[in-house]
């Protein structure tokens, strides 16, 4: 078999994260302080794929760019491929067929996070040698992902967010394919939301009598599409962190699994972990509860933050209730001041929530 190429999907809109995704890709959101992109690219690096294409989209794509580079940071070369439009998943994969040429390749979805990686899973394409490999996984809600039905183990129907879905194995956004599935996604039409559907194009290997292998995942998945899903993939990430304090605790204390990166600094403070503070931060007069993750250049003072994502040099002072299962944007400021009138005053974009307690 030709060597495995790997291909992942930066492009599209990113809707369901706005305001943040409205100035910055959801695939640069950080999770546990890295951005999600990143997983998926050290999930190939780890499955020895060292040709891995990038497919961006002309908003996103220079940012996407300037953080991932040529590669080599992970041990692999990025070819940046341009989506002019946000097309749909197999639009996406045509767009990078002259980078695939007749190469059997990995589809990652870049907002899209696998534990324990893809090593495993490229190993049973290669021994099995199916035309394509999908992933599967029951979910809760199924209407809003690619459902499979299967019938004594093999896939008969893949329906993308079926209204009334007839399993609840949801398509895990990481597949594998042979280049069969160039012409497959030729041959479909737009779906009903006007995207040339990979699942459709996955379909149409099925009714061609092609051998489409189902494996449902062992470990936890998470598509970071929303915000709950967001903080989940936190939790879950930080959940496997090893304790390193590299930064400067004063009159401070950290209990269980807690990162302090270098340069970051702590005053009369508590950290209870499993949580992240990054480079530079600064934190006085503070408690940062579990499953929180503080980026870059943070300030928080006289607060309490807990479960929740903050974006570098987000500042948060002087709160009178705890924060909780948020997301700050980078450089956002949250504050209570001693001004009078007592009011108030709220500068925020467009999408934006705000819960008051
Ligand atoms: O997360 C798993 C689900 O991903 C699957 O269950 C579905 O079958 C599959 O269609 C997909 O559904 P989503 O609606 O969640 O896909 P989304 O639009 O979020 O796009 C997934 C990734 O691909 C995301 O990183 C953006 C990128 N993308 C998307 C489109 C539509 C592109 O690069 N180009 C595109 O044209």
């Amino acid at each position: 078999m030709l060597a495995l190429k790997g291909l992942i999907l930066s492009g599209g809109k990113g809707t369901r994260l706005r305001p943040i995704t409205h100035t910055s890709a959801k695939q640069l959101v950080p999770v546990a302080n890295k951005p999600v992109l990143f997983y998926g690219i050290e999930a190939m690096a780890q499955a020895g794929i060292d040709e891995v294409g990038i497919i961006i989209a002309p908003e996103t794509g220079d940012e996407i760019r300037a953080a991932a580079g040529d590669g080599s940071a992970f041990g692999v070369r990025l070819t940046y491929i341009v989506q002019g439009e946000p097309l749909g998943l197999a639009h996406a994969v045509l767009t990078a067929e002259p980078f695939l040429g007749d190469c059997p390749f990995v589809m990652y979805l870049g907002d899209n996070l696998l534990q324990g990686g893809i090593e495993g899973l490229v190993s049973a394409f290669r021994a099995g040698a199916p035309d394509a490999l999908i992933l599967l996984t029951p979910v809760p809600d199924p209407e809003q992902y690619g459902v499979a039905e299967l019938r004594d183990g093999a896939v008969v129907r893949l329906v993308e967010k079926p209204s009334r879905p007839q399993s609840d194995l949801a398509l895990v956004g990481v597949y594998m394919f042979t280049p069969a599935v160039h012409a497959a996604a030729r041959a479909i039409e737009p779906s009903g939301r006007g995207e040339l559907e990979i699942t459709d194009a996955i379909q149409h290997l099925v009714d061609e009598g092609r051998r489409v292998e189902p494996h449902i995942v062992k470990g936890w998945w998470k598509d970071t599409g929303r915000l709950q899903d967001m903080l989940a993939a936190n939790r879950l990430v930080l959940d496997t962190i090893e304790s390193r304090v590299e930064g400067e605790l004063v009159d401070s204390q950290v209990d269980g699994r807690v990162v302090i990166e270098a340069g970051a600094r702590l005053r009369r403070t508590t950290v209870r972990g499993p949580a992240i503070i990054g480079a530079g931060a600064r934190l006085s007069d503070c408690y940062v509860g579990p499953y929180t993750a503080i980026g870059a250049g943070c300030t928080i003072q006289n607060a309490e933050v807990e479960h929740s994502i903050l974006l570098a040099g987000a500042q948060v002072h002087d709160l009178l209730g705890r924060m909780e299962s948020s997301l700050l944007g980078r450089n956002v400021k949250i504050g209570r001041d001693a001004r009078q009138p007592r009011a108030y005053r709220f500068l925020v974009g467009d999408n934006s929530e705000i819960g008051i307690l």
